[in-house]
């Protein structure tokens, strides 16, 4: 693997928390994928930060397993991509360690995710801590050893992950500052601005939380049941539809090229189509794009011990950055 000199690292990591959906998918595989041809790409499953919240062994493997054989499937080319496991790396939980030493807990303690929980046991009139784990409280802490071990430029995330960021912004600043010296890259959080939410089969967001995914991985007759399952308003055929507050044509547009999508939007607005032949034209798109998906993702799963493999090569080519990081930092701060 080369790279030239000048090109900026992009880091991002990707918890094993359930099935990859296409929410997942445009929202944050496809983007990723665009920016390796720009940076030198690290793009990595946190194992560790699911375990604060998947507690039973064969599903967190099945997980792990699941989530890489997705990135793989959708394209991410491990020659040219350091695609690793966090648990392949235990110089992050070292930095973890270091770090926990400038990040103040009440840094922490202003966590959105953490809140939330805190929140939510007091409306329901519970102590506040109630059922909260230290690895949710100390998952900044974890998140920025991640990106700090790295020497990450850019951190590509949703939304709801620069606070995170800037999290390891703070405490690799109160770092540096300490020594007087830039040990550790302060990274900047890239927010894929320009990609649409994906809507789910009620209308809501695509989340596993809602239950509303279309799996990314679906396909034939279970793809085309969940697609018929979408809820329409109660338009009759003949009447003239409008694309643009339909989330059958949004989800369309996904899949389709920009002529398919002027055509049936021109449908639409004739009248003449109901939603059942709407839907038709959605799986026809759909499964076209996903079937190769799922043919890859299958034949990867099939063969655990070459994901497994694959997983392991990428581990160890980061593991040599790590260790070049990790031991800078134990001379600069006395533990060598
Ligand atoms: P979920 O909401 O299903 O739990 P995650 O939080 O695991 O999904 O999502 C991982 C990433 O996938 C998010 O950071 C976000 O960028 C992207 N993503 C998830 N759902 C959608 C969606 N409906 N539309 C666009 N992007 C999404
Ligand atoms: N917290 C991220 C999420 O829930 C996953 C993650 C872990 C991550 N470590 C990271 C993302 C480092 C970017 C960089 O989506």
């Amino acid at each position: 693997m080369r790279y030239a000199l000048f090109m900026k690292i992009a880091l991002t990591g990707v918890k094993p928390t359930g099935v990859l959906h296409i929410g997942n998918y445009f929202g944050a595989i496809k983007p990723a994928l665009l920016l390796t041809e720009k940076y030198e790409a690290r793009y990595f499953i946190a194992d560790y930060h699911a375990l604060n919240v998947m507690k039973n062994p064969a599903e967190l493997k099945a997980a792990i397993r699941g989530i890489a054989a997705g990135w793989l499937a959708a394209g991410l080319d491990p020659e040219k991509v350091i695609f690793y496991r966090q648990s392949g790396v235990p110089e992050t939980f070292e930095l973890a360690t270091i770090l926990s030493a400038f990040a103040s807990k009440g840094l922490l303690n202003r966590a959105h995710a953490y809140k939330a929980a805190v929140q939510r046991n007091i409306e329901r009139g519970e102590d506040g801590d109630a059922g909260i784990n230290m690895g949710l409280f100390t998952y900044p802490v974890l998140m920025a050893a991640d990106i700090l071990l790295f020497n990450a430029d850019v951190v590509p995330v949703g939304r709801d992950q620069t606070q995170h960021v800037e999290m390891a912004q703070d405490i690799a600043g109160a770092l540096n500052f300490n020594y007087k010296k830039d040990l550790l890259k302060i990274p900047e959080a890239v927010v894929r601005e320009d990609v649409a939410v994906v809507p789910g089969l009620d209308g809501r967001k695509m989340s596993k939380s809602y239950g509303n995914t279309i799996p990314l991985f679906s396909g034939g007759a279970a793809l085309r049941k969940l697609i018929m399952r979408i809820v329409t308003n109660s338009q009759g055929v003949e009447e003239s539809k409008d694309p643009d507050s339909s989330q059958i044509f949004s989800l369309y547009k996904l899949f389709a090229t920009e002529d398919e999508q002027a055509a049936l939007a021109a449908r639409y607005r004739a009248g003449g189509m109901g939603w059942g032949e709407a839907k038709e034209e959605l799986f026809r798109v759909t499964d076209r794009e996903l079937s190769p998906i799922r043919g890859r993702f299958d034949a990867l799963m099939a063969e655990p011990e070459r994901l497994d493999a694959i997983l392991k090569d990428g581990s160890e080519k980061a593991r040599r950055i790590a260790s070049g990081t990790l031991s800078r930092l134990r001379k600069a701060i006395g533990i060598d």
